[in-house]
């Protein structure tokens, strides 16, 4: 009895899953480019994830090159969020035109703190990989609680 219903739990866990993914996948026009946007942003912040925290050898070009990557499509990204864009696909939260200067200010942020963790790296300035990769990361955090209702 115990099994079957962990069974079905799991099944029902997975067809969810599934689900979501496929709306997801639905996004359409400046939904879909923010949310291609952010996918650039998420996977250059996990390249640089385990070397700014010294899981792995720091290669000084590759930190430069994502963290000018994250900063490029954080300065495309304010303008994908036209007033009252949200649908079914989206995981924005209608407070971000409400906190509209809070909102954008931690765009801004995000684009000069990733531009700073870019220099550091060029410069090769060991020391300041951490802490600025920190600070860039404070903001998908702050952003993330306020303005994003994740749907999984
Ligand atoms: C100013 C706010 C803000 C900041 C800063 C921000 N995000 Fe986001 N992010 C959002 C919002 C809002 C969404 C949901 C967009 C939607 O679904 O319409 C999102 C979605 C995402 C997604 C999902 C994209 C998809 O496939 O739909 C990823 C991954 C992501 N962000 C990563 C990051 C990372 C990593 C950072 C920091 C380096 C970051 N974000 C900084 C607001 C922000």
């Amino acid at each position: 009895m115990f099994h079957k219903t962990l069974a079905l739990c799991t099944i029902g866990a997975t067809f969810l899953a599934l689900s979501t993914a496929y709306a997801h996948d639905g996004a359409t026009g400046v939904i879909k480019e923010r949310m291609d946007l952010m996918k650039i942003i998420g996977k250059n912040t996990k390249m640089i994830a385990p070397m700014a925290t010294g899981g792995a050898d720091l290669d000084m070009k590759a930190v430069a090159a994502g963290a000018t990557a994250i900063s490029q499509a954080a300065k495309q990204v304010a303008s994908k969020f036209p007033e009252g864009s949200l649908s079914e696909e989206s995981e924005a939260k209608p407070n971000i035109w409400t906190d509209w200067a809070k909102f954008s200010g931690l765009i801004e942020s995000l684009a000069a703190d990733s531009a700073v963790l870019a220099m550091s790296a060029s410069k090769g300035d060991e020391s300041a990989i951490l802490p600025a990769f920190g600070k860039m990361t404070g903001n998908c955090k702050t952003c993330h609680t306020e303005f994003r209702q994740k749907k999984k």
